[in-house]
């Protein structure tokens, strides 16, 4: 019998569908009935709707409803008091402009264009009140957050980078950037009588979704059904129900019908959040001989006046790197804009650029290779939370890399390559995210005929779940993957967490791991073996000759004592290769190599692709990915994919994905510690610090476009 083992290189489960087109969406579900909602966006940054003309837009043909703040019905969990309040902005419940684009009113009509163009009729009046969107003009408005994990941390004696015989002191700023996922942020919503409710949404966890929209609505939460089977990339972008879900929720019940509101990709640059504008100050004191003595960190970013958003953007400065003294302090800076939400790798992704950066530039002060300077300060414990590692094979990571990129052909001085017309470097960045593990249940079922289902709530916005854990079922029941079924995206499957964090394999992974174990268990009772008997049992003749139906069972699984012992994170190192036109200052990728320390490796072929996924985004953030405000009017102005510049496949070089694969003994029965967002975090250091090894330029401002390449 065929067998597929963890580890094997397992094509997608899903994959035909997917390229078939027939991997439905939230979007394509076409309900008997169904209409369309079409949101209008406020067009000033700061004040109030004083009144609104919809008379027009309402007598439009196969218009259904125009809800407004000054006729919406009330959302229960958006009311003072409510006993299950909803965080963030409570779309048309009160007349209040946040930040341009916030939306003020939704029209729901028969189809999508004459929701549109009634939507077009829609006419607000306002009272405009002051705005800031200018982060650097409000920089020193920004606020340490209230929450005690965003306090001031001091190790040691704070600022004595300061005292230190070599200093780097360097800002280093990261622009807005949109997750921009392939498919838009859509919900299709329906109610059945006047307390149960179904959505098709794009979700990184319908459990979260489902208890959301039963918050909000004041349901039970169990009469709530959310469907997100298919889930078009995300990057963070779906990690919470934002305004829209509810208010196409609000509608569907409003008009009696099914109602599908998909956001514009203009909107998608100020609903669904973003990684934020950021501005960080790092300082670093070493020895001559490269020990470091201090690190000081800190970090402003951005934020919306009516919610905060945080990230861990200077805790990586804490723990990757041994040094007696190190503070960090973050702030964020409230403005009038769409809240930000996190993006892969999150704040470490932010942190890193800086940190790394810095490292770089610390390296040429001291004339230390960039490897030679990390491994001086390598550390073989947690230096913050005084705990040792689960694993950590970052050297490993250093090494395996510098072979494969030929780091012995770096120049050790900058601007000493040359290809024709183009400068050649070589660049490194480090990241860490933390390994982490959520309770989790799984359903399995055994049929007569041999085959496994197994459900549970989990997501795939990408990264090829449904696979892995496909292949961690077939390898634990030592039966093909064929034969199992994997089942996610539905809140009405066992409880599963949110996809995000990097922990769903850890998490999900685990719990299939141990229902398969139980149900192995269970059979070789049934059997008369021993329950830990190891010889091969035929599933199915067990089922057929004991007259069973099926056989069942639900595990719950979950970390123990083991996160408050060990310090668990992924760790990466990713270098680069780079040419940079001496003429134009245009910066070519040529090559790019990720080597991680994510733990055991569940599916080569599918970790392989979330890795290379992962190296695009941060060539995005360091080479061409920017928000941009016109802070006369507070809008965007490259909002949409023309303007705003995701690498595309010509942008993309030859990336190389290599594992360590060693299991963490600690984390999981399985020893897996998360991808996701460690495959982005420290790329965009290694490219700007290859930049700065082809050309001598210090670009510390992403993205590094040929202007500033030019300019510098
Ligand atoms: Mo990830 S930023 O936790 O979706």
């Amino acid at each position: 019998m065929k067998k597929d083992k963890i580890g094997d290189p397992l094509s997608r489960i899903d994959g035909r569908l997917k390229v078939t087109g027939g991997a439905k969406y939230s979007g394509e579900y076409k309900l008997p009935g169904l209409t369309y909602g079409v949101l209008v966006s406020a067009t000033i940054p700061c004040g109030t709707v004083s009144s609104m003309d919809i008379q027009a837009a309402g007598k439009a043909p196969g218009v259904l409803a125009v809800i407004t703040p000054f006729n919406a019905p009330k959302v229960p969990g958006y009311q003072p008091g409510a006993a299950r309040p909803v965080r963030g902005l409570k779309l048309f419940n009160d007349d209040k402009v946040y930040f341009n684009g916030q939306p003020i009113a939704l029209v729901v009509a028969e189809t999508f264009e004459r929701a549109t163009y009634a939507a077009s009729l829609v006419k607000a009046t306002y009272k405009a009140e002051p705005f800031e969107t200018d982060f650097h003009k409000n920089f020193d408005k920004g606020v340490i957050p209230n929450e005690g994990r965003y306090k001031d941390y001091v190790r040691g004696e704070a600022d004595a980078y300061k005292k230190a015989p070599v200093v780097v002191e360097q800002d280093y700023m990261l622009p807005s950037e949109m997750h921009n996922p392939m498919e838009l942020h859509v919900t299709t919503a329906f109610w059945d009588g006047d307390d149960k409710v179904t959505l098709y949404t794009k979700s990184q966890g319908v459990i979260g979704s489902q208890r959301s929209i039963a918050n909000a609505f004041g349901l039970e939460v169990a009469n709530v059904q959310i469907n997100s089977r298919f889930v078009g990339g995300a990057f963070g972008s779906s990690l919470r129900t934002w305004p829209h879900e509810v208010a196409a929720v609000q509608a569907a019940r409003l008009v009696k019908r099914p109602v599908k509101l998909t956001l514009t990709r203009e909107q998608m640059f100020t609903l669904v959040g973003y990684r934020p504008l950021t501005i960080q100050r790092i300082g670093l004191g070493a020895t001559t001989d490269g020990k470091l003595m201090g690190i000081t960190h800190e970090s402003h970013s951005q934020t919306a006046v009516y919610e905060e958003f945080t990230e861990n953007a200077v805790n990586v400065s804490r723990f990757l790197y041994a040094s007696p003294n190190a503070n960090t302090r973050y702030k964020v800076v409230p403005l009038n804009v769409g809240v930000p939400t996190p993006m892969r790798g999150p704040g470490e992704a932010t942190g890193s650029f800086a940190l790394e950066s810095a490292l770089d530039e610390l390296s040429y002060k001291l004339n230390i290779d960039p490897i030679e300077l990390r491994l001086k300060n390598y550390t073989d414990m947690d230096p913050e939370r005084n705990l040792p590692w689960s694993s950590k094979f970052l050297k490993e990571c250093y090494q395996l890399g510098a072979e494969r990129i030929g780091w012995e052909k770096r120049p050790t001085k900058p601007g000493m390559q040359r290809d024709g017309d183009w400068m050649v470097g070589y660049g490194l960045g480090c990241g860490a995210f933390g390994a982490y593990r959520s309770k989790t249940q799984v359903r399995i079922k055994l049929t007569p005929d041999g085959s496994v289902n197994i459900q549970t709530a989990t997501s795939d916005i990408g990264p090829g779940t449904g696979t892995a854990m496909t292949l961690i079922a077939a390898d634990i029941l030592g039966i093909p993957a064929e034969r199992i079924s994997f089942e996610l995206g539905n809140s009405a499957f066992p409880v599963a967490p949110t996809q995000g964090g990097s922990q769903t394999v850890s998490s999900v992974g685990s719990a299939v791991h141990d229902v398969c174990i139980a149900l192995k268990q269970k059979l070789n009772t049934l059997a008369g073996l021993p329950a830990d008997n190891t010889a091969e049992i035929e599933y199915a003749t067990i089922l057929q000759r004991l007259n069973l139906p099926s056989l069942e069972l639900t595990q719950e699984s979950q970390s123990g004592e083991e996160a408050r012992k060990y310090s668990m994170y992924s760790f990466s190192a990713h270098f680069a290769q780079v040419h940079v036109h001496s003429l134009t200052g245009i910066v070519r990728v040529k090559r790019l190599v990720a080597v991680v320390d994510g733990g055991k490796i569940v599916n080569h072929k599918t970790a392989s692709s979330q890795m290379i996924g992962g190296a695009v985004g941060g060539i995005g953030m360091a080479l061409t990915e920017e928000a941009i405000f016109d802070d006369r009017f507070g809008r965007y102005v490259n909002g949409n994919l023309a303007d705003y510049h995701v690498p595309v496949n010509a942008d993309a070089p030859d990336i190389e994905a290599i594992f360590i694969d060693k299991p963490d003994p600690i984390i999981n029965p399985i020893g897996t510690k998360g991808l996701g967002e460690i495959s982005l975090i420290g790329v965009a250091a290694a490219v700007a610090n290859a930049v700065f090894n082809a050309t001598g330029k210090r670009i510390r401002d992403l993205p590094i476009t040929p202007d500033k390449v030019l300019m510098t």
